[in-house]
């Protein structure tokens, strides 16, 4: 499958682990995470350069970036270096933007090893680092020069990064493909799941779709894949980023969001229960606990100011359709967070 992006076009191929790992051209610099290598380690080719930062969100830190580019230039990696992002979304947006500035950017290869990152961050050029301040607050766009999803590689995923990851499977069926969310509920994934390749292809092509028409976010129409991120980001932040991973974040952020667009008249009566239940389906979870409702009130005025002034949402009107609404009352909002 090809994806294009404004200064060309990169290849996503779907393949066997081995053959994701090989080829990978004159001079590949390899970026992972210790958990990934630990892992991966009885397909990982001998020799050829690898750096392994700490696994898990702080790892897309300055100071681990840092630690990236010193290791590429005191190795002597020059402008005709590929980086390899050889893991998760963690591993995918630090290599990533390590690749979008070393020698004012490089070569970049995705090799995205969670059920996050090959339904989501690998594809659609996006890469970035966290501060202390908040999440992905510094970041570029950097398209790779190919994306290698090998679903073999799930095998070794905890089950509970799996499951997050299908938080962003179910919201794209959510949002674009009420079928994509009928094939999920039918018969429960897993990583050895027959079906499982089909399902990553789709959610590639759905994602690829949406950012080849609006790459930049300028358009606005990339922002539908937000869904269920307005609440979801503020729930990550009122719990410090850590405790409640992102696809569990958005998973609540869904059910609240959809609950918010039935109050005001945007989502058909009923589709909330329908969201809650097939998250819930998965395990996942759906309901605002474990923050306290004024963290969250901070943290969704915070996000506002943030976007100057406006509370927008990516809203369902029904399963497999969405819009978005720029103009949500912040008192509509802030009612939600009780509970
Ligand atoms: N750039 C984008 O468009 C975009 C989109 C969505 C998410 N993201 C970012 O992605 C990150 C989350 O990604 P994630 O959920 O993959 O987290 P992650 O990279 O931390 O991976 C989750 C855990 O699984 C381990 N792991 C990964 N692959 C494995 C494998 N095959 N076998 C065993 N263990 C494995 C990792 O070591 C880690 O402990 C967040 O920082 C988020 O902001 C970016
Ligand atoms: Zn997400």
């Amino acid at each position: 499958m090809r994806v294009r992006h404004a200064r060309g076009e990169y290849e996503v191929r779907f393949c066997p682990l081995a053959d994701a790992l090989a080829d990978l051209g004159p001079a590949p610099w390899t970026i992972t995470d210790e958990k990934v290598a630990a892992a991966l380690a009885p397909v990982l080719p001998e020799g050829g350069e690898r750096i392994a930062v700490g696994p898990g969100e702080r790892s897309k830190s300055l100071a681990t970036y840092e630690r990236c580019v010193r290791w590429l230039s005191d190795q002597g990696a020059d402008r005709n270096a590929t980086i390899i992002a050889l893991g998760g979304g963690v591993v995918g947006d630090l290599a990533g933007f390590v690749a979008a500035t070393y020698m004012r950017g490089v070569r970049l290869i995705q090799i995205p090893t969670s059920l996050m990152a090959q339904v989501d961050s690998a594809i659609g050029g996006k890469v970035a680092l966290d501060l202390q301040q908040g999440k992905n607050l510094i970041g570029s766009f950097h398209a790779p020069a190919e994306v290698r999803i090998a679903v073999e590689a799930l095998a070794t995923l905890e089950p509970r990064h799996f499951v997050n990851g299908m938080a962003e499977v179910l919201k794209y069926g959510f949002i674009l493909e009420p079928h994509l969310v009928e094939v999920c509920l039918r018969d429960t994934l897993h990583a050895g799941h027959a079906e499982l390749e089909a399902i990553v292809r789709r959610c590639v092509e759905l994602k690829a779709h949406v950012v080849q028409e609006d790459e930049f976010e300028v358009a606005g129409t990339r922002a539908i894949l937000n869904f269920g991120h307005t609440i979801g980001h503020a729930v990550e932040a009122a719990t410090g980023y850590g405790p409640i991973l992102h696809g569990e974040a958005v998973a609540i952020g869904m059910v609240v969001e959809a609950v918010l667009g039935e109050r005001i008249g945007i989502t058909e009566l009923g589709v909330a229960a329908q969201v809650r239940i097939a998250l819930e389906t998965y395990g996942l979870p759906t309901r605002l606990t474990g923050a306290a409702p004024s963290a969250l009130i901070d943290a969704i005025r915070r996000d506002k100011k943030r976007r100057g002034g406006a509370l927008a949402f990516s809203l369902l009107t029904r399963i497999g359709e969405c819009k978005l609404v720029s103009d949500v009352p912040e008192s509509e909002v802030l009612g939600l967070m009780n509970g």
